[in-house]
């Protein structure tokens, strides 16, 4: 490719297009890269290390070390994440789900997870508010099907449960200027006044576990890095309310079927849904992008591209668990034994089997969803 078929990178929470250079973004947003001793001294604490951490999918970082010192030293931290639910989930919404459930186990966590129906709401001309909140309950049989521990999460929506978290809200919003939030998000003066009050929600997450057990909690929030932004507002402001500036954890995007961009709900034949029939997403596998070459001769002669191939990265990012079968794979692209055709039928029947696991989980998710939600504080 060269650079004149590169396409603009945009990154922000709202859109995320273009070729992604990770080394820009981590100059661009002020963030730390990540490394092998953090990655190790996590794996410590959980006993292993997980293929996320493995594989690289968390590329950079604000504070990692300081809130693993604090859990080192005795203290208890915490978890937040969350969603905007405005579809159905797909594969890329559950790598950072599943990376918080190994999290969990390995520090004794509790997870927040904030389902954003409102900025959702508030940001798509087609989406009714009914059903951004519909989806934050079909959405949160995801986030429980993914295995995290009942007792120690709570599943926030924003409508639903604003008499918990709207006095927190307040306080934070009255630390935020506008002035700051058009600069942070680039609102401007045709933005209606309810994306430009969300963030002030969004941030206070990022404290409540500390204000509703009334001691500060160190808090790491895993989260892909278009979600920066709002860390960076957060973080201004935590000290002077007397919290601590919240850490993170970035995770890259899982790329989607088709020939480059993440996996996106907007396109739903580059995305596998957790909530597609297993032959349906098997198809879509079958027909994904791959980095083989024009012609079966071709392919045997010159091998395949793993590098350039979504597919490998599924194996990669999901679907491999095993280093050295992983290295196998590709050495047998890379010479051509393996024919992409074989390649991706080996991956749709891993997804079918994901996929028929999952859904029987999301089916029992439904029995306890209501423990999962976030209740008063006793
Ligand atoms: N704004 C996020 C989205 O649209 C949802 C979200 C809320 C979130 N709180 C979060 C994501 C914390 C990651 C971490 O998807």
């Amino acid at each position: 490719m060269t650079n004149q078929d590169k396409q603009e990178m945009v990154v922000t929470p709202w859109e995320v297009s273009g070729d992604i250079d990770y080394d820009k973004l981590i100059e661009q947003f002020g963030v730390q890269p990540m490394t092998t001793n953090l990655a190790e001294r996590i794996a410590k604490h959980a006993g292993g290390m997980h293929l996320q951490l493995r594989r690289g999918v968390y590329i950079s970082h604000r504070d990692l070390d300081w809130w693993l010192g604090e859990y080192e030293k005795g203290n208890k931290v915490g978890l937040y994440t969350g969603r905007g639910p405005s579809g159905h989930v797909h594969l890329g919404h559950l790598l950072p789900w599943f990376f918080c459930k190994y999290l969990q186990d390995a520090f004794g966590a509790d997870l927040y997870f904030q389902m954003t129906d409102d900025e959702k709401f508030l940001h798509r001309e087609d989406l009714t508010l009914e059903e951004a909140i519909r989806l934050t309950y079909d959405n949160s049989l995801d986030v429980i099907a993914c295995g995290l521990r009942q007792e120690k999460t709570h599943i926030i929506s924003d409508s639903d449960h604003i008499s918990h978290i709207y006095k927190l809200g307040l306080k934070v919003a009255k630390r935020i200027t506008f002035s700051t939030v058009k600069a942070v998000f680039g609102f401007n003066n045709s933005d209606n006044i309810g994306v430009i009050w969300h963030p002030a929600l969004q941030a206070m997450v990022s404290f409540l576990q500390s204000d509703r057990e009334g001691q500060n909690i160190p808090c790491l929030i895993p989260a892909a890095i278009d979600q920066d932004p709002y860390w960076r507002m957060t973080r201004d402001i935590a000290e002077k309310m007397g919290y601590y500036k919240p850490a993170q954890i970035h995770a890259k995007f899982l790329p989607g079927l088709a020939e480059g961009g993440k996996m996106s709900a907007s396109q739903p034949e580059t995305a596998i849904f957790t909530t597609d029939p297993p032959k349906v997403a098997a198809k879509k596998v079958m027909s994904a992008f791959t980095g083989g070459r024009d012609t079966v001769e071709e392919q045997r002669r010159l091998g395949g591209r793993p590098e350039k191939c979504n597919v490998y990265a599924y194996y990669y990012f999901l679907f491999e668990d095993d280093d050295e079968k992983l290295v196998d794979r590709e050495m047998m692209c890379k010479n051509g034994s393996i024919l992409c055709g074989e390649c991706k039928k080996q991956l749709a029947d891993r997804v079918k089997v994901f996929l028929t696991d999952f859904q029987a989980k999301r089916e029992k998710a439904k029995d306890v969803l209501e423990d999962f939600l976030l209740k008063p504080v006793k």
